[in-house]
């Protein structure tokens, strides 16, 4: 590796938080244990220092083993890891907030949490069911709490210490400008879909003119059809530069100035996601101009239910 490729060690300031996030992230939406737990020491040992993660994924306890491992090993420090969970929709109402953070910190094994997000801007019916549902299937919302209530409930949990950072996912470009117009603490990430098949420019400037970090989930499309490593821009590229179209995606999350969480099972992958080097200006502009595909492979911004969690634990 030539001594300035640095692209991999990225890290991009907080403007309303505490610290840097590493541009390269770890997702842990990884259903079974066993695999999370192998995929999770993989990505620490190939240099991944950014996990992701949620009360949702019903696999906190996992990620906290895995890491606490690493810990006590010696073979990584707490400070080095960016953790970020994220508060699930049952648990809006502001009185719940608190109690859903500290639970996720507990199964997580940590005393802090570097960032903390409201996993969608849906609120549904508060309780300890995560998939509240009518007699006829339909998602129980509730109406009786608004994001700008639950939003002041996150800015407490900075007041208070254990957080570092709080923000948004799965949100419209206008549901975040009524959270930054009412926001004390403004919020210093927002997760979303974004990948060359969907690239969110006009979120992307929005958030640069304020500070706010944006950080791509499904930068590989969710692995989905039409495949993004398949596509022929990509693909040529990545020809032309030596390297996986994978890693031509991935380097172009972060030179066009997002973070990204990929996730993978594979150990071959895994490393391979870290591995990413900086692609020539000319390239970051062909992904941009010469690619017109258009699709969002995650309808979770529509309803607030996941696409790719099993809804029977
Ligand atoms: N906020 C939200 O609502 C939300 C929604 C979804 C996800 N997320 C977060 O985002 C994380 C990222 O997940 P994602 O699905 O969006 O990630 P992704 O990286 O876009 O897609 C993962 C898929 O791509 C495949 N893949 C990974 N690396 C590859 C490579 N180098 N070459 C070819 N295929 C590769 C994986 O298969 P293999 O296992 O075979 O490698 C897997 O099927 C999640 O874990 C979660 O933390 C958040």
């Amino acid at each position: 590796m030539p001594a300035a490729d640095t692209l991999r060690y990225t890290r991009i300031p907080l403007a309303h938080g505490s610290g840097a996030i590493p541009a390269v992230g770890f997702g842990t939406l990884i259903p079974d244990p066993v695999v999370a737990n192998q995929a999770i020491k993989v990505a620490l040992k190939v240099g991944f220092r950014h996990f992701d993660c949620s009360e949702r994924y019903r696999n906190e306890d996992v990620v906290g083993n895995a890491m606490g491992e690493a810990f006590k090993a010696g073979r990584v420090r707490r400070a080095d890891i960016f953790v970020t969970t994220k508060l699930w929709n049952s648990n809006h109402r502001p009185e719940r907030v608190k109690p859903a953070f500290e639970a996720s910190l507990r199964r997580l094994q940590i005393d802090y949490a570097d960032g903390y997000l409201i996993h969608t801007p849906f609120a549904f019916q508060p309780g300890d069911e995560q998939d509240p549902r009518d007699a006829a299937g339909q998602v129980i919302y509730d109406s009786g709490v608004t994001l700008v209530e639950t939003w002041q409930a996150m800015e407490r949990l900075v007041d208070e210490g254990p957080c570092r950072a709080i923000g948004l996912s799965d949100i419209s470009l206008d549901k975040l400008k009524e959270i930054v117009a009412a926001a004390r603490i403004k919020p210093a990430v927002v997760q979303v879909e974004s990948h060359p098949y969907l690239p969110e420019w006009e979120l992307l400037d929005f958030c640069r003119q304020h500070g706010i970090v944006v950080l791509a989930f499904a930068p590989l499309g969710h692995g989905m059809d039409p495949r993004i490593t398949d596509d022929p821009v990509i693909r040529a590229i990545a020809q032309r530069v030596h390297k996986t179209p994978a890693q031509v995606a991935l380097a172009w999350a972060v030179q066009r100035g997002t973070a990204f969480l990929t996730t993978s099972t594979s150990p071959a992958h895994i490393r391979e996601n870290f591995e990413i080097s900086p692609l020539p200006a000319d390239a970051v502009q062909e992904i941009r101009d010469g690619i017109a595909t258009s699709v969002r492979f995650n309808a979770v911004v529509e309803t607030g239910v996941p696409g790719f969690i099993p809804r029977v634990s």
